[in-house]
């Protein structure tokens, strides 16, 4: 396995997934983990990051040196190969400049990491690499013991190597697409450089995690919450798997989720797989909760305390469950870690349904921690779960309840569930499900005049949002194409009665969130 220092930089899990990709597991940890820690890890090879502080700058962070005594190949990557240039007796400086974006380096005879890698040739005959560019600081003296490898004409120490040893620094980021060959010097690092073997498949990622459940929990009882989101299904079908009657999954129905939502939820786990579901129908208790309240945040609220109730009332009905199982992903620990010792300096908030009371008296256990949202696809795929459940958009734990804006109420959820399934089915129909990141509905509670035939229609207003985006912080609306979404207005509006009027939201994120409230 690859050890991966984070010295805090935005691309360092791209580092990790570019390393998995490769069939190699990769940890990231903070930079300053112990030596005892890192010897404990023993890793094959190690990754140190790029990251924001500045090498020259008094207290900024360095590699542990022990990383360079572990015998095994060390590469920098920007941050990481200033400050082990600085840790090897060569000099870094800050400039006022910084370059950003694409750039050509071309490589200096043709050895160590970048050995036989190259987009083009220059004149006389130099492998020239297409690649990204992002820092201000340079490497301006090299140490003795290692040398050049690559260069461009604003940074003329882009690459180096050390004379004896398997450390390489590389100024650019093979971490990014941008960078052409990125995946091939990742294979070339980790395994010809580290040796390390291409093992990490989702068969193996699969075998491994069920190995690991039974030996962890032994005979005991296991509890989960299935929502039918892409994590928890995933956690259920593993489970069911691994330790088959042991687990009970509770499913909560709050009136809030889309339509037959519920019924194929029991369908696929309880009668398919054979997975024991509880199925707690709880509409009428959200929806009693929510009578009257009209702000988002407290509505938040009263949902996610409402599913807590429940899930805990389903369980106290259960004896002697030992363990609860939860979908938490690799992302979300690598992010509450950031947040704790603040070295990630790009930390996305999580509103997820509520935590569960600290009462209750389970341990935990999290089979996907280690694992990537792509990841998780494709062990969900290895497990036997459908195509069309793994590649779900996202759905919200407050469900229909912040896409009927204002009070929510049985009626407007009956009718926002016609209009976005016809939605939704139109999307798949055409081929843009899968070109769009989320889709959905709103509901908005105003009327509207339409006519119909003779008559005058004085009808509620349905909003159409689909976006694109890669991380859910910036998104940008779905450019569909108008054949289709007049289809989809012609169908919401003819075949469901109350609706006289179709909208598409055509707000980018920021300012607009991706959902209306
Ligand atoms: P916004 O609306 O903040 O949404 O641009 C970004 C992503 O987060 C989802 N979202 C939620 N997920 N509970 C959740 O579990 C919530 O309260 C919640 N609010 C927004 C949203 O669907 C989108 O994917």
């Amino acid at each position: 396995k690859i050890l991966i220092l984070d010295f805090g930089s935005q691309y360092t899990q791209l580092i990790a997934r570019r390393v998995r990709e490769v069939g190699v597991y990769s940890e990231i940890r903070a930079f300053d983990m112990s030596e005892a820690e890192i010897r404990e890890f023993d890793p094959r090879g190690v990754i140190l990051s790029g990251g924001p502080e500045s090498v020259p700058a008094p207290g900024s962070p360095r590699a542990p040196q022990v990383v360079f005594e572990l015998g095994v190949p060390v590469l920098g990557i920007c941050y990481g190969m200033q400050t082990m240039a600085e840790q090897f007796g060569g000099k870094v400086e800050g400039s006022d400049i910084s370059e950003f974006g694409y750039a050509q380096i071309r490589q200096v005879g043709n050895r160590g990491l970048l050995h036989d890698i190259r987009d083009h040739y220059d004149a006389d005959g130099s492998g020239l690499l297409d690649v990204w560019m992002s820092h201000g600081d340079k490497v301006v003296e090299l140490p003795e013991s290692f040398e050049l490898i690559a260069e461009t004409g604003s940074c003329p120490i882009a690459g180096m190597a050390h004379r004896d040893k398997p450390f390489f620094g590389i100024q650019f980021h093979p971490e990014v697409t941008h960078t052409l060959q990125g995946k091939r010097i990742f294979e070339h690092f980790v395994l010809e450089l580290c040796g390390c073997q291409a093992l990490w498949t989702p068969a193996n990622i699969v075998e491994d995690a069920i190995a690991r459940v039974r030996e962890t929990v032994g005979g005991d009882k296991v509890l989960l919450g299935l929502s039918g989101g892409v994590d928890s299904s995933v956690v259920a079908a593993l489970l069911h798997k691994a330790i088959g009657e042991q687990l009970t999954c509770v499913f909560v129905d709050n009136g809030l989720l889309r339509l037959n939502e519920g019924d194929q939820v029991m369908e696929m786990f309880a009668r398919n797989m054979g997975v024991k579901v509880i199925r707690a129908d709880a509409e009428e208790l959200f929806l009693g909760k929510l009578a009257g309240v009209n702000d988002p945040e407290d509505k938040r609220k009263i949902i996610g305390n409402t599913f807590i109730d429940v899930f805990d009332t389903e369980a106290a009905k259960l004896s002697d469950v030992k363990w609860l199982a939860q979908g938490t992903i690799y992302p979300d620990v690598i992010e509450s870690a950031g947040a704790k010792t603040g070295k990630a300096h790009v930390i996305k908030s999580h509103h997820n349904v509520g935590g569960l009371p600290e009462d209750m008296s389970f341990e935990l256990i999290e089979p996907l921690r280690e694992l990537f949202k792509d990841e998780v696809r494709q062990i969900g795929l290895e497990l036997g779960l459908p195509w069309d459940m793994v590649f779900r958009h996202p759905f919200p734990g407050p469900g229909l309840g912040v896409r009927i804006l204002g009070e929510v109420k049985k009626e407007y959820a009956d009718l926002l569930r016609l209009a976005d399934d016809i939605f939704i089915s139109e999307l798949r129909a055409a081929g843009w499900y899968d070109k769009t990141s989320q889709a959905f509905a709103v509901f908005l509670p105003v009327k509207s005049v339409g006519v119909v035939g003779d008559g005058r229609r004085y009808e509620y207003v349905i909003a159409l949002r689909a976006v694109e985006t890669i991380d859910f912080m910036t998104a940008r609306w779905a450019h569909l194409p108008y054949e289709m979404l007049e289809k989809v207005s012609n169908r919401i509006i003819n075949e469901i009665s109350g609706v006289s009027r179709v909208t598409y939201d055509v707000s980018s994120k920021p300012p607009a969130t991706i959902e209306w409230e």
